[in-house]
């Protein structure tokens, strides 16, 4: 017989059929069992009756346990009371693994055991619909940009060269030479735009972070698109509009799962254009009417985050941050070169900065200047400047932190969960 999977059950009603799974979780009572069987679709209630079942198979089930893999076979039955409206009734089971003492049960565990079984505990309900909402994250982020005509341009892990300063990187042996683990994959998107115009890498990025936060992992993915010929303005739109899809995509496809994380989805439904859009002179000053201990020329901490967006429902653009707290790359406002154009996209509800990005410094004299008093090694960015050299064009990029922006749309508190195997200062393993 071949494999129904949960999700497409309904269309089996009154079928005969077989599932193949894992056993969530089950009960008995006397002549009755009740198992619930996951096969990464979805989870559906079985019923063995002893009454029916051959003897052979309602001895079998005498050795169930929890994640228990096995192989059901049994006719689909319609049932409003069932959980998902179906339910199968049992004809035939067979264990194909046994699970003895599987560590996590269905009470509370610690957050240290249940991140050391991460690898376990990507069955739990909720961890499985974290991920399966990244997923869909992923699809719209590719979709949105693919659509827009942009090249999916990859941007290389080991690198010669610091882009986002010195004191987060992972430096590494590279046969005898030193190499850093990319912190981001912008420096290579900056020819790429000069070769395909619209260019994005979507990958994993590294940051030596020392700081236990909620916010922060050593290891993330980040998406990171950079147009040709575009400035600061339309940048701004750019972002506003990736995520109004993104978030869109979510509440479209993946409703089971956010009800599983019992999301409040009003918010996410007042994600629409215009987002506000806010000069770093004026957050500053309104976190220092809200009587917050901020020192202007200050990047913004968590709690800074939060009062600026407090006011909206929506994510707030904070635009010319200062140059001095800022890459190198970044190209200063000819209006007050002390600032820069750059932009942060800061998400509601206290999840803050999902998006970083800028537009870039196109004058050879001035990047070769910045790099100087950055005190970054030149001949490691010669390559880079050439961008500057042989046709140079105003352009633009951000990067949108993935973990961050699922663990926005899912309303989970810790980024740690938006990650299959998440990497932080204390967490190499599994
Ligand atoms: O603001 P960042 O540092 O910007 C850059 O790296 C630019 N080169 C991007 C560009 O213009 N192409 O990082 C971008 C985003 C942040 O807004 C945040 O969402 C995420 O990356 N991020 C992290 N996510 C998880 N853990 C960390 N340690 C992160 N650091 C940054
Ligand atoms: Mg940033």
């Amino acid at each position: 017989m071949t494999q129904t999977y949960i999700s497409d059950i309904a269309a089996q009603a009154g079928e005969t059929v077989e599932l193949r799974g894992w056993l969530y979780n089950f009960r008995s009572s006397g002549k009755l069992k009740f198992l619930l069987l996951r096969d990464g679709t979805g989870i559906i209630q079985c019923v063995l009756s002893k009454k029916e079942a051959p003897d052979a198979v309602w001895e079998a089930s005498e050795t169930l346990a929890q994640e228990t893999a096995l192989i059901l076979r049994g006719k689909v039955n319609q049932d409003d009371r069932a959980p998902g409206g179906f339910e199968i009734w049992l004809s035939d089971l067979q264990i194909v693994g046994a699970s003895v003492d599987y560590p996590i049960t269905l009470k509370e565990h610690g957050d240290a055991f249940l991140l050391d079984n991460r690898h376990l505990w990507i069955r739990s309900k909720k961890q499985h619909a974290v991920l399966r909402v990244r997923h869909q994250v992923i699809k719209a982020i590719r979709d949105f940009l693919d659509d827009r005509g942009f090249i999916n341009f990859d941007a290389p892990i080991l690198t010669p060269n610091a882009s986002e300063g010195t004191t987060t990187l992972f430096k590494i042996d590279y046969f005898g030479e030193n190499a850093y683990l990319s912190q981001s994959g912008q420096l290579y998107q900056e020819p790429g735009c000069a070769a395909f115009g619209k260019t994005y890498c979507f990958g994993p990025t590294f940051r030596a972070e020392k700081s236990k936060t909620r916010k922060h992992l050593t290891e993330f993915w980040m998406v990171e698109p950079e147009v040709a010929f575009m400035e600061l303005p339309e940048l701004m739109e750019l972002a506003e509009d990736f995520i109004c899809f993104i978030v869109n995509r979510a509440l479209d496809r993946c409703q089971p799962d956010l009800e599983v994380l019992e999301r409040d989805l009003e918010p996410l439904k007042r994600v629409q254009k215009p987002f506000p859009r806010m000069h770093y002179n004026d957050a500053s000053k309104l976190l220092r009417d809200k009587g917050l201990p901020f020192t202007h020329g200050d990047d913004f901490g968590a709690p800074d985050e939060e009062a600026i967006t407090a006011g909206s429902d929506r994510p707030v653009i904070v635009h010319r941050f200062p140059a001095a707290i800022k890459a190198f790359y970044m190209k200063p406002d000819p209006v007050d070169p002390t600032l820069s154009l750059s932009m942060d996209v800061l998400a509601p509800e206290g999840y803050g900065e999902i998006i970083g990005g800028s537009q870039r410094e196109d004058d050879l004299k001035v990047l070769e200047e910045k790099i100087h008093e950055h005190k970054l090694p030149r001949e490691a960015f010669e390559w880079y400047l050439d961008v500057r050299r042989y046709g140079t064009f105003p352009h633009s990029g951000f990067g949108m932190g993935l973990e961050r922006t699922v663990s926005w749309i899912c309303g989970i508190h810790h980024i740690r969960e938006a990650i299959p195997f998440p990497r932080m200062i204390h967490r190499l393993k599994p």
